[in-house]
C-alpha cells in the first residue's frame, strides 16, 4: 500500500476549531423502550462516550410508559449495544462507566404529574449544568411531538427565549408532517413552547461521513468546482436502493410509502448539497440559507405533469440475492388491496442560473438488487469530431460519481487507449476509496448528530422553511396520484430496478440510468 505523503498531515485543516462547546447537559429521551432508542441513539451514546466525546458530566434520562427499575433499563440497552451498534463488542468498564448516567423515568406522555416527577428527578441532580442545560430527544410519533413540548414547558423543564436560563433543545425525528399542511401546522405548534433556534429536526442522512463530504468536495477543488454548472454537466442521477423491503414496517409505511418516506427529506436533502451555491460561511444558516434557495428552485410539476415527470412502483414478489421475496401486498399489516408506491423515480428541474436545463434524476426503492447510495454527475460529451466522429454513441461521457454508505467512494470515470498497436478506446476508472485511504472507521450518522445538538451547531439539521419547501415540491405528486390504483405496469418484480417505465423517464432525453455497480 501507498505511504501517505507527510506533507497531507501538515495540509490537514481543521475547520471546526473554536466553534464547539460540550457543556454538562442532561439528555432525556421520550420513547426510550423504542426501537430507535435501543438501536441507535443508546449506541451512539456509548461510543462517543467510549471516545470522551460527551460532556462530563451528564445525565441520560430516559422516559417511557412501563415501569422499570433503572437496573433493567441498562441491561436492557446493553444488550442493545451488543446486538446493534457498530463495534458490537461492550467493554464492560467502559460501560460500567457509561451506565452510571443511565437513570429511568416511568410517564405517560399526557400525564403532567409525570413530568412533575421528570422535573423533581432533574432538580435532584447535584451539578447545575445538569439541570438547565437540558437536550429533549423526541423519539416518539410526531403526533406526540407538540403534546410532550407543551407539558416540558409547562413543567418549566423547556423555556422559550429566556435568557440566563441555560438552554434548552428539543431534537425531533421524521416524519416531520405528511405533507405541506401537516408540517406549518407541527411547526406552530412546537415553536409555540419552542424558538426555531431550539429545534433540531433530523434527517440522519446529514449525519453521514460521505454527505458531509459532498460540499468539502465541491468547493475545495477548484478542479471540479469549475464543471459543475449546466456548461459541462449533461444530467445528474441520484439513485438511493435498499435490497431489503419494508419487512416488520407495514404499519409504518402504508402511511409513508417511498415519496414521503425517502424523497421528501434524504434525497432532497442530498440533492440541495450537490446543487446548492456556496455559502457566504460554514456556519448554519448560510449553508441551511443556500439549500432553501436551491429547494425554491426545484420547478414545481403540476399534478397534469406528474405522469411525464414522476414513476412510482410497487414490488411484486420476486429474489433479491437468491432469496425469495414476498409482494408488498403479502407483508404483515400491509392491506393486500395497497396502492402504496416502494419505488419513486423522479425528474426534477432546476430553475437557476447554474443548472437551467439539466434534468436531475432521483430513484429510490425496496428490494432492488443491491444497496447503494449513489450521487452520478454524467458530463456533456466531446464535440462529434475525432474520436466521437468514429465512436459514436459508444465514446462514453465523462462521469464523477459519489458513492454514499455503503462502500464509500468518489470514482471520475473518463476514456483511456487500450494499450497495443490497434487503436481503441475505452471508459476507464480512476476510483477513492474511503476505507482504502482512512481506513474502515466512520462514525455512526447518530454520533455526528447527537454530538451536534448537543453542542448546539444546527448545520445538520433540518430548518423549518426547509422542511417545508421539501413538502411543497412532493405535494403535487402526491396528489397526482391520489384515488388513481396502481396500473398493470407499475409492479415491478422484486430483485429488479424498478417497473418498466422508468426508463422512459430519462430516453425521453437520450438518457440512460446507470445503474450502481457492486463493490468487493
Ligand atoms: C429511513 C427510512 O429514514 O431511512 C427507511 O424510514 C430507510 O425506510 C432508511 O430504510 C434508509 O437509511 P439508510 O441510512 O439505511 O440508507
Amino acid at each position: 500500500m501507498e505511504t501517505a505523503d507527510p506533507l497531507d498531515e501538515l495540509l490537514t485543516c481543521r475547520l471546526d476549531v473554536g466553534r464547539h462547546q460540550v457543556e454538562p447537559c442532561s439528555i432525556v429521551i421520550f420513547g426510550a423502550s423504542g426501537d430507535l432508542t435501543a438501536r441507535k441513539l443508546i449506541p451512539a451514546l456509548y461510543h462517543l462516550h467510549a471516545s470522551k466525546q460527551l460532556p462530563d458530566p451528564v445525565r441520560i434520562i430516559g422516559f417511557a410508559r412501563r415501569p422499570k427499575p433503572n437496573d433493567a433499563w441498562r441491561e436492557e440497552l446493553k444488550s442493545g449495544v451488543e446486538t446493534f451498534s457498530r463495534t458490537k463488542r461492550v467493554d464492560p468498564k467502559v460501560w460500567a462507566g457509561f451506565a452510571a448516567n443511565l437513570v429511568y423515568c416511568q410517564g405517560e406522555f399526557g400525564d403532567p404529574d409525570a413530568y412533575a416527577r421528570l422535573a423533581k428527578l432533574i432538580a435532584g441532580f447535584g451539578h447545575e449544568p445538569l439541570r438547565r442545560n437540558l437536550l429533549f430527544y423526541l423519539a416518539t410519533a410526531p403526533a406526540q411531538f407538540a403534546e410532550v413540548a407543551g407539558h416540558l414547558s409547562s413543567a418549566r423543564l423547556l423555556r422559550r427565549d429566556e435568557p440566563g436560563a441555560g438552554w434548552q433543545r428539543l431534537v425531533v425525528e421524521k416524519p416531520f408532517g405528511t405533507d405541506l399542511a401537516s408540517a406549518q401546522q407541527l411547526n406552530s405548534e412546537l415553536t409555540r413552547f419552542a424558538h426555531e433556534k431550539q429545534i433540531y429536526r433530523i434527517d440522519h442522512y446529514l449525519g453521514k461521513e460521505t454527505v458531509q463530504n459532498i460540499l468539502m468536495f465541491r468547493f475545495s477543488n477548484a478542479i471540479f468546482e469549475r464543471l459543475w454548472n449546466r456548461e459541462a454537466v449533461d444530467h445528474v442521477q441520484l439513485t438511493v436502493s435498499e435490497r431489503l423491503g419494508v419487512g416488520t414496517r407495514g404499519a409504518f409505511y402504508e402511511g409513508a410509502g417511498a415519496l414521503r418516506d425517502m424523497v421528501q427529506n434524504h434525497l432532497l436533502q442530498v440533492m440541495a448539497l450537490v446543487a446548492m451555491e456556496p455559502p457566504v460561511s460554514l456556519e448554519a444558516e448560510a449553508v441551511r440559507d443556500e439549500k432553501v434557495k436551491l429547494l425554491k428552485s426545484i420547478r414545481r410539476w403540476d399534478p397534469s405533469q406528474v405522469p411525464a415527470a414522476v414513476v412510482r412502483g410497487q414490488y411484486l414478489e420476486g429474489e433479491v440475492d437468491g432469496q425469495p421475496r414476498v409482494a408488498y401486498r403479502q407483508e404483515s399489516r400491509v392491506s393486500p388491496g395497497s396502492n402504496m408506491e416502494t419505488f419513486v423515480a423522479a425528474k426534477f428541474l432546476v430553475d437557476n442560473w447554474r443548472w437551467s436545463g439539466v434534468p436531475f434524476y432521483l430513484r429510490t426503492g425496496k428490494n432492488l438488487p443491491l444497496s447503494a447510495s449513489e450521487v452520478r454527475v454524467q458530463f456533456r460529451p466531446t464535440p462529434n469530431v475525432l474520436f466521437a466522429a468514429q465512436c459514436g454513441p459508444k465514446l462514453d461521457a465523462n462521469a464523477i460519481t459519489l458513492r454514499l454508505p455503503p462502500n464509500e467512494g468518489i470514482t471520475l470515470r473518463f476514456n483511456g487507449k487500450i494499450p497495443g498497436t490497434s487503436m481503441q478506446i475505452r471508459p476507464v476508472r480512476m476510483h477513492f476509496s474511503y476505507d482504502a485511504e482512512f481506513g474502515a472507521y466512520t462514525p455512526e450518522a447518530y454520533e455526528r448528530l447527537l454530538l451536534e445538538a448537543i453542542e448546539g451547531d444546527a448545520t445538520l439539521f433540518i430548518r423549518r422553511d426547509e422542511v417545508e419547501v421539501a413538502w411543497s415540491i412532493v405535494d403535487p405528486i402526491r396528489s397526482a396520484w391520489a384515488n388513481q390504483p396502481l396500473g398493470a405496469s407499475e409492479f415491478y418484480a422484486a430483485g429488479t430496478w424498478g417497473p418498466q417505465a422508468v426508463d422512459g423517464l430519462l430516453s425521453a432525453r437520450g438518457h440512460a440510468w446507470r445503474n450502481p455497480q457492486p463493490t468487493a
